[in-house]
């Protein structure tokens, strides 16, 4: 799969494309990821990409051109979806991660300042999300979300893809607790079911551990 990031800021995912399960996608070539300046798209001899708001008020806003121009130099064919990463957008979920995992190319746009021209996310955006209710400066850290969340349930990514079906939120609850080696640390034991070997009553245990903790953390799963 082949992600476009369109960003100001190229340089805040050099690293984070190399290291963790993210580096291992790309060595791997499960993922692609190509990473586009909005600035090179700015046709003024300072290279602006910001302007006042319209109706006035604090913070700046990203102008369409530069923006629109970087999506057409990505966008291949209109089957493929345009990601904006604002707080005024659906909470991502694993759900939606899962959707977006199958695709072949999916494009990130990230603003910056306080948000980008109405006129782009009207015309060029195709879903709009949030990845939590708390403002940042930009949409390039919830991108770095989505792409590790989408690399690491790519074929031959995780050494073990039954690991990533047991996430928390795959099945719609919490994860249960996990322990490994000493079975005694600072007088604190592993659970004896753990080490009991009967895989019957492992898989009961966690799932009533899971179930308290999903009640006890985020009781509004249990709704859904
Ligand atoms: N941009 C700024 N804050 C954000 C958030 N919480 N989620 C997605 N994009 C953002």
């Amino acid at each position: 799969m082949n992600i476009d990031i369109l960003t100001l800021f190229p340089k805040m995912f050099e690293n984070f494309i190399k290291e963790s399960m993210v580096g291992i996608a790309v060595t791997k070539k499960a993922i692609t990821v190509n990473l586009v300046n909005i600035r090179d798209f700015t046709h003024d001899k300072h290279n602006t990409t910001d302007d006042y708001p319209y109706g006035g008020g604090a913070g700046m806003v990203m102008k369409p051109q530069p923006i629109y121009e970087a999506i057409r130099f990505v966008k291949k064919n209109n089957d493929i979806p345009v990601i904006y990463f604002t707080p005024q957008g659906k909470l991502l979920s694993q759900d939606i991660v899962n959707k977006y995992s199958k695709a072949e190319n999916i494009i990130l746009l990230c603003g910056h300042y306080k948000e980008i021209d109405q006129r782009i996310r009207d015309s060029f955006v195709s879903e709009e999300l949030s990845i939590g209710d708390y403002v940042l400066s930009g949409g390039e850290i919830p991108a770095m979300v989505m792409i590790d969340a989408i690399a690491r349930l790519q074929d031959g990514v995780l050494g073990d893809i039954d690991s990533a079906m047991t996430d928390s939120h795959q099945n719609g609850l919490l994860g249960c607790p996990h322990y490994t080696r000493p079975p005694e640390f600072m007088g604190m034991k592993v659970p004896d079911v753990l080490i009991s070997g009967d895989h019957k009553k492992i898989d009961e245990w966690r799932k009533s551990k899971a179930l308290e903790i999903t009640k006890k953390n985020r009781p509004e799963l249990l709704k859904k």
